[in-house]
């Protein structure tokens, strides 16, 4: 299945599998190539790249493209379990991210209690739950 890759199950293998995906990376404007690689709760990884346009504003994050491989897979059923977002510039050189709002409000959507893995700038890696690197972020209210 395009997008995915089975039986990769731990925190390890996100990591090298967000770094191979960074390699994919469209991203002639900006030059900052993203890679993400996540986990379902199924135990299937989906991989995801950010992929940029001329018209700047379309360009959309590696995060959020793996999630869509994701639902594309799994449907409504799609759990996040991990994630891994990993970030380099032209020249390969390694770029301390972390997802961006737009990605963490993404991310808490299919799993508030997942792991979100990248690097500090010392480049080792850090992980901190989804529901962490959001808080007060939007619920729609019950009506
Ligand atoms: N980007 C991501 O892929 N993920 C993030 O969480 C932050 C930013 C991408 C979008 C754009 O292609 C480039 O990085 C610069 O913002």
């Amino acid at each position: 299945m395009p997008g995915s890759v089975t039986g990769a199950t731990d925190l390890e293998e996100l990591r090298a599998l967000a770094t191979q995906a960074a390699q994919r990376a469209y991203a002639p404007y900006s030059k900052l190539n993203v890679g993400a690689a996540l986990r379902s709760a199924g135990g299937t990884v989906y991989l995801g790249c950010n992929v940029e346009n001329a018209a700047y504003p379309i360009g959309g994050c590696a995060e959020r493209a793996a999630i869509a491989a994701a639902v594309h897979a799994e449907g409504a059923d799609f759990h996040l379990e991990a994630i891994a977002v990993a970030a380099f510039d032209a020249t390969g050189r390694l770029l301390a991210i972390s997802p961006c709002g737009a990605c963490r409000q993404a991310l808490v959507e299919f799993g508030a209690q997942a792991r979100v893995s990248f690097h500090q700038p010392d480049g080792s890696w850090s992980d901190v739950l989804a529901d962490d690197l959001l808080p007060w972020r939007f619920v729609l209210p019950p009506r």
